[in-house]
């Protein structure tokens, strides 16, 4: 039996009949676990033959089943007389992906589009073939049922500049509305700040149930440096804090399991996975969108749009969708004979934050999450099994964050431009790391091998407010084509300067008492790639971060959103693709400018608000101010 199966098939008997039924299956559980990290996951599962047919015509199509695709596709479907489709490409969620500790996993399996970034000499030169890997959910729930389940909104300010660009009805104080329509908060503290938390919505919002002794270091010594204690997702941002995750305590909340899972009964909402959107129908003449063509068992389908079709593709697949279409720069187009329905800038403003895992640090007490020790644990094992608790209960092992404005860092209410990305552990703490990462194995095997078995921890410093910007062009006018992505990372010389800012922060909180008691220091074994600068002086953070710096996969911005003065917008502020009609864009692609935050809640609020902003055009409710 595939293991994949055979370890859904214990969780489930577990859940539904409970320790006394199941007890054979519980010892072997284990090695089920370790086998199917060795093996390497295949996404093998047959998909049922789908209940519900196709229908030739439905009002609304949604293509995609992502962060916002999912939310779109729910609030949409809430209206009994419309008919939504939901397209999706890639399969059903695997129960497994539900526990938080082996996040980094699924990105190594037929969930994951596996994007790699065209090689451009600036950044990610210790990885594989110096191609950064950009992944991106191919499953239900998108890149949300992939991802670390981070729960950050960014800061208001974000949202106010989005306005400000020319987008009514996107500044802070309109879409706070739509964070708190999502999300059910399940930490009783911050429940009661009823302005900036929701206990009603279907996303849940937990701390994890277990914690290590340094996720508590990394908190007290933030305070040592000065730092306030705070609720990033509350009235200000700046400081430390313990992790927010979209879990339901110690289990993944997806966007397809908070938004898809509670409405599979609809009548009038159909959901087509394992089905490739290939193509949007689009009359050249009246500009208007009428339906979708899409592959799914290389059978060819066409359906029809009575309203609209809305594309929830995400920002490497929608502008990748409407290039195909006939939606694009004009010249690329034509360069590919792509006959040209409207002329825009899809594909330009690519955004991401770039990180830095490899500023490590080596512990003297076994305070840290090693893989092999936590999967051979059978009392860890068992706490996630009837509790949800212990160390499984940990995203990735990623546990408390920080955000600060180094222009400004004093200021309790700054706009912050830096994070601290804390995880109890590193890259050599699990085998499988430096692969999630893309790292070349010549890399792993200089810097990581010598420290395999030994505790470490990391404080990933991360670029919030970059000035680079990349671009997603087609490589062919073929959908089953991955377009080429041409990344922005340290394009911008200045984001490679606030990424050695992020880097010294690192360097201070590791020296801090909090730290220090576990006797905490830097792991020395240099980048190979800068063994000839001074370590650890600024020139060699300059180079070790372009040779290890990655993306921490927020890509955003890819059809952007502006009024209609703005020469690169591809969508107006109610996200309608400019000079054609039935036809919108509704996930992180529309952001003009990348949030201070990971980017799934920003995602599934675009979705809520790209949800009520149909509504509104179709006089279903009120038009906003
Ligand atoms: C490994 C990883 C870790 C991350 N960690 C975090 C984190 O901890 N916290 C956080 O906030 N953010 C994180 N992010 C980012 C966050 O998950 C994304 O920004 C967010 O999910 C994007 O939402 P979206 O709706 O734009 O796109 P997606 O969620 O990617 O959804 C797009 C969907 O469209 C489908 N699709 C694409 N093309 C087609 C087609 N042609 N036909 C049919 N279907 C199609 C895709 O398969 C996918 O399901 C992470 C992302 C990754 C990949
Ligand atoms: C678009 O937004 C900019 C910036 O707010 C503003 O100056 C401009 O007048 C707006 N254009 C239109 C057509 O509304
Ligand atoms: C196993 O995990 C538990 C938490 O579930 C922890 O308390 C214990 O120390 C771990 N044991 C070992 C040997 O690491
Ligand atoms: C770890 O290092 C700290 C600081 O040097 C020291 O106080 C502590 O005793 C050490 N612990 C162990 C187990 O070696």
């Amino acid at each position: 039996m595939k293991s994949s199966v055979y370890l859904t098939s214990c969780l489930l008997c577990l859940l539904v009949n409970g320790k006394a039924a199941c007890r054979p299956q519980i010892g072997t559980l284990l090695e089920g676990l370790l086998k199917f990290i060795q093996e390497g996951v295949k996404f093998s599962e047959e998909e049922p033959p789908d209940a519900k047919e196709v229908l030739s015509e439905y009002d609304f199509i949604v293509v995609g089943a992502g962060s916002a695709g999912s939310v779109v596709a729910n609030r949409l479907s809430e209206i009994s007389d419309w008919d939504v489709l939901l397209i999706e490409a890639g399969g059903k969620e695997n129960y497994l992906m539900d526990i938080p500790f082996i996040a980094p996993l699924w990105t190594l399996t037929d969930a994951n589009w596996r994007y790699k970034t065209v090689p451009n000499g600036k950044s990610c030169l210790s990885l594989q073939n110096e191609q950064c890997v950009f992944h991106r959910g191919k499953v239900m729930g998108g890149s949300s049922t992939i991802n670390f389940m981070v729960s950050t909104r960014g800061n208001r300010r974000n949202y106010d500049h989005w306005r400000d660009l020319g987008n009514p009805g996107w500044g802070y104080d309109d879409v706070l509305k739509y964070f708190l329509k999502s999300e059910k908060i399940t930490i009783p503290e911050l429940a009661n700040d009823k302005k900036y938390h929701s206990t009603s919505g279907e996303l849940t919002v937990s701390y994890a149930p277990y914690r290590t002794p340094l996720a508590d270091a990394f908190v007290q010594g933030g305070a040592e440096l000065g730092y306030n204690i705070i609720d990033y997702n509350g009235a200000t941002q700046t400081g430390f804090s313990y992790l927010q995750s979209t879990t339901k305590p110690g289990t993944r909340m997806s966007a397809s399991r908070a938004f898809l899972h509670p409405i599979r009964n609809r009548k009038n909402f159909h959901v087509k996975k394992r089905s490739l959107v290939t193509k949007l129908l689009i009359d050249p003449i009246t500009k208007t969108t009428f339906g979708v063509q899409f592959v799914r068992n290389k059978k060819k389908y066409e359906v029809r749009a009575r309203k609209e079709v809305i594309l929830s593709a995400g920002a490497v697949n929608s502008p990748q969708l409407l290039m195909v279409s006939g939606i694009g720069p004009r010249e690329h187009l034509n360069d590919l004979k792509i006959p040209l329905i409207q002329d825009l800038k899809v594909g330009y403003n690519l955004m991401e934050h770039p990180g830095l895992p490899t500023v490590t640090f080596l512990v003297n007490q076994s305070v840290t999450f090693l893989s092999s020790e936590v999967l051979t644990n059978v009392t860890a094992s068992k706490e996630y099994l009837f509790y949800h608790g212990g160390p499984f209960s940990v995203p990735g092992g990623s546990e408390a964050i920080a955000f600060i404005d180094t222009r400004d860092p004093k200021n309790p209410d700054g706009d912050p431009n830096i994070e601290l990305f804390y995880i109890s552990g590193c890259i050599s703490s699990d085998p499988t790391y430096y692969k999630f990462a893309g790292y070349s194995h010549e890399f792993y095997n200089a810097v990581y091998k010598p420290i395999e078995g030994v505790h470490c921890w990391t404080a990933l410093p991360m670029v919030l407010q970059p000035k680079s910007r990349g671009r997603i062009i087609l490589k062919s006018a073929d959908p089953h084509e991955k377009p080429l992505i041409y990344h922005d990372i340290f394009q911008n010389p200045e984001d490679l300067e606030t990424q050695l800012l992020a880097i010294k922060e690192t360097l201070k909180l590791s020296k801090t008492q909090a730290f220090q008691k576990f006797g905490s220091r830097l792991h020395d074994i240099p980048v190979p790639g800068c063994k000839h600068l001074e370590f650890i002086s600024d020139d060699y953070w300059r180079c070790a971060a372009k040779q290890t710096s990655i993306g921490i996969w927020h890509l955003s911005g890819t059809c952007k959103m502006g009024n209609s003065s703005d020469p690169d917008a591809v969508v107006d502020p109610r996200l309608k693709v400019y000079g054609v009609k039935g036809l919108r864009v509704i996930d992180a692609s529309i952001m003009p400018v990348v949030p201070a935050a990971h980017t799934n809640v920003p995602s599934i609020m675009v979705g809520e608000k790209g949800a009520d902003l149909v509504k509104e055009d179709w006089g279903l409710i009120p038009l906003s101010g």
